[in-house]
């Protein structure tokens, strides 16, 4: 028993704790004061370092006796650091209110037009850059004073830095604007930010210097503008879009946004190509639904699309509430970056045997997706940042890419946890067999040709879009086809068909989706050799090559029967590509696979023609024995140069290239009235058309 008045054991168990605590956060908090304003390589938002700071706060309320007169609560709150001057904003920097769907961005409209009681409003739409919003000074003219936003109110005086930018006009071009009284004295607010490309170039010469890797074109923004040198901050590509003109009081000033928007412009600053002014609500929101599809298409991030009312007065008339203006919204796409835990490192193995390391997570919604796995890409990638499984982990993902990890956050390191390291296996993580490094390559490799998780990949790679198009045969079906010993070839594919009640057999396949299955099987037969081409998996052979191969060689027969130096005569084939593919149909067993498709009524044949060649639409039938060129080199050629190959004559044959022999199909040209041209009239017709022989026939 504690004696009575004396903290009792849990009582000073609980004191300890926080004390530990107190000291980490002040220690986490410090260190990240280090990287923001001396280093000037923020490691994690805003938003982060006030819950850092949030939770010191509470536990010194909590314990008065933790609180040191250094800790940095005691520094007056959103007070600018040393060594930036203050700058005072002569008008707030105010944020934006966020809409996050379709939804509340039809209510905040519904507000403006209750408050303004009119039945409609011009509204400009501005892609809401993912940058750093800074406010340019300018006096007579002149660039004056530049400085962050900071609390709204102060910020930090970065003109030195500012001055650095390309960007940011150094003076007006006064007598260019047509707003014939320039202000003495303006004042323009906009976005710095980086772009995707600066970004990774940076980040390239950090991991070439051995340094840790920026997190994203944001944060890096903040730490370039906030360098002490301005040689620094001149080194990086930083770009600017003015998106705000203030204080431009006086006559001509202008009365809309879109009017701001063009004086700007006009003025030497940058301003945003894709902002657009709408009358309705429906048309605002397609454009803001439309971006949040083709983000990626632009060559800098954009979180959002920031939603203005256009005119000035009426921007006046709405006014704010606290520090967020009633006028303008922000339509926020889903984040494409969040925080979670990283659970494991697993390994997977690819369709050629890479060994790629990949993080099982803590699941997630990123992009609007929920997201448990993500990829590692490799070791040196985990070494490099530093991930250990039981970290904190940032996700991303954007568009359609496979969600990746970007990098542990260090803060949340506590030193606690059980953190691992990771290393890679030694051995394919699916059969066993011994990994082996490539030569020169850094990544590790699962040499067996008969390994199960190659093949799962491979079945799935074969059915994949790109390739035969087999609908429901992915990933989970692949691999419990391949695991039940239902497919061990790829032309077992084809004999599904017999096996039904073996199928129906496995989890979750019932009646229909086996017939769904069945048809998809079924029509993947009728797929051209170029699809085909692609989903046998030929090492080096994309969609590209596949359609090179198919243009030329027009059926698999033709392309199994040709050597590297063919191959090689092809625009865009290399030796890499045409040894790759020769070696894959020397193969017998390859030969032998490509039989049995053929037998199980697989389509070996294409008639893709190269566009907009000087034969389009002719379709061209060869017959008989010609004498500079075989069959299949004029086939070639005319598929080359756009045209048709058929094998028989029909109606739809505008011409029949006849060598010696050849007699029935001369008939039935002959027949229907078709043009026949022997080889050298083929070529003078040719010629004609402006094709020019490159190639030394054989
Ligand atoms: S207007 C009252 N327009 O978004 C108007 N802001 O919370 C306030 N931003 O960090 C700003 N692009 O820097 C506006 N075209 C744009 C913007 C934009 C990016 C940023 C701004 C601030 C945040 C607003």
């Amino acid at each position: 028993m504690p004696e009575p008045g004396a903290p009792s054991h849990a009582t000073r168990q609980r004191f300890e704790a926080a004390r530990e605590r107190a000291e980490a956060l002040r220690g986490q908090i410090r260190y990240h004061d280090h990287r923001y304003y001396e280093l000037g390589e923020p490691e994690i938002g805003d938003g982060e370092y006030d819950a850092l700071l949030r939770e010191l706060r509470a536990l010194e309320e909590r314990h008065p006796e933790l609180s040191t007169p250094d800790s940095p609560t005691q520094r007056v709150p959103g007070q600018p650091q040393q060594p930036f001057g203050v700058a005072e904003h002569r008008t707030p920097m105010l944020s934006l209110g966020n809409a996050f769907d379709a939804r509340e961005l039809g209510a905040w409209h519904e507000r403006v037009l209750r408050e303004l009681d009119a039945p409609g409003v011009a509204m400009i739409c501005e892609p809401k850059i993912d940058g750093l919003a800074i406010s340019l000074l300018y006096e007579q003219g002149r660039f004056a004073r530049g400085a962050t936003r900071g609390d709204g109110l102060r910020g930090e005086d970065v003109t030195a830095n500012l001055r650095t930018l390309r960007e940011i006009p150094a003076a007006v071009r006064r007598d260019e604007t047509d707003v014939a009284d320039t202000p003495s004295s303006f004042e323009v607010r906009g976005e710095v930010y980086l772009t995707r490309e600066e970004f990774e170039r940076l980040n390239q010469e950090r991991a070439r210097a051995g340094l840790q890797l920026y997190m994203n074109p944001r944060n890096t923004t903040a730490g370039s503008l906030r360098q002490l040198d301005p040689a620094v901050t001149a080194s990086r590509d930083l770009r600017f879009f003015a998106y705000q003109l203030g204080r431009a009081a006086g006559e001509g000033a202008p009365a809309s946004q879109s009017q701001a928007l063009s004086w700007l412009q006009q003025a030497g600053f940058p301003t945003n190509p894709h902002a657009r002014r709408f009358e309705s609500l429906d048309e605002v929101t397609a454009f803001c639904t439309g971006w949040e599809e083709r983000r990626g298409e632009l060559p800098y991030e954009i979180d959002g699309i920031v939603v203005k009312v256009d005119e000035i007065a009426l921007q006046r008339q709405l006014g704010a509430v606290g520090r967020e203006p009633r006028w303008a919204v922000a339509y926020k796409f889903p984040a494409e970056q969040a925080v979670t835990a990283l659970r494991d490192i697993e390994v997977s193995v690819g369709r050629t045997g890479v060994l790629t390391p990949y993080a099982v997570l803590e699941p997630v919604v990123v992009g609007g997706a929920t997201v448990s796995k993500a990829t590692l890409h490799n070791e040196s990638h985990i070494t490099e940042l530093d991930i250990r499984v039981g970290d904190d982990v940032i996700v991303q993902r954007a568009g359609d890419v496979i969600p990746q990890v970007v990098g542990p956050v260090l803060s949340r390191r506590r030193g606690t946890e059980n953190l691992r390291h990771f290393e890679m296996p030694s051995r394919c993580p699916a059969c066993g067999h011994a990994a082996a490094r490539d030569e020169g390559d850094a990544g590790l490799y699962c040499v067996n040709r008969d390994c199960p998780a190659q093949f799962e990949r491979l079945v799935e790679h074969y059915a994949s879009r790109g390739g035969m198009e087999i609908e429901g045969l992915g990933e989970k079906l692949s691999r419990q086809l391949v695991g039940e010993g239902l497919i061990r070839s790829l032309s077992d594919i084809y004999g599904l068909a017999t096996r039904r009640e073996l199928l129906l057999a496995l989890e979750r396949m019932g009646e229909r989706r086996l017939d769904n299955l069945l048809g998809q099987i079924e029509a993947s037969k009728a797929r051209p050799l170029r699809r085909l081409l692609v989903a046998l998996g030929i090492r080096h052979v994309g969609e590209e090559t596949a359609t090179a191969l198919a243009v030329h060689f027009g059926e698999m027969e033709a392309l199994a029967g040709a050597a590297s130096e063919e191959l090689e005569q092809i625009e865009g084939i290399g030796p890499t590509v045409s040894r790759s593919v020769v070696d894959y149909l020397g193969d017998a067993g390859n030969r032998a696979l490509l039989e049995r498709l053929r037998a199980a009524g697989v389509r070996m044949n294409d008639d893709v023609s190269a566009r907009g060649g000087p034969l389009e639409g002719e379709t061209i039938v060869v017959t008989g024995a010609l004498e500079r060129w075989s069959r299949n080199e004029v086939e070639a050629l005319v598929r080359e140069l756009g045209g048709r190959v058929g094998s028989a004559v029909t109606k739809q044959t505008t011409l029949l290239v006849a060598g010696a022999g050849g007699g029935s199909k001369r008939v039935r040209a002959e027949e229907l009235g078709t043009p026949i041209r022997d080889e050298s009239s083929f070529r003078e017709l040719l010629a004609g058309r402006g094709w020019r022989e490159v190639r030394s026939p054989s």
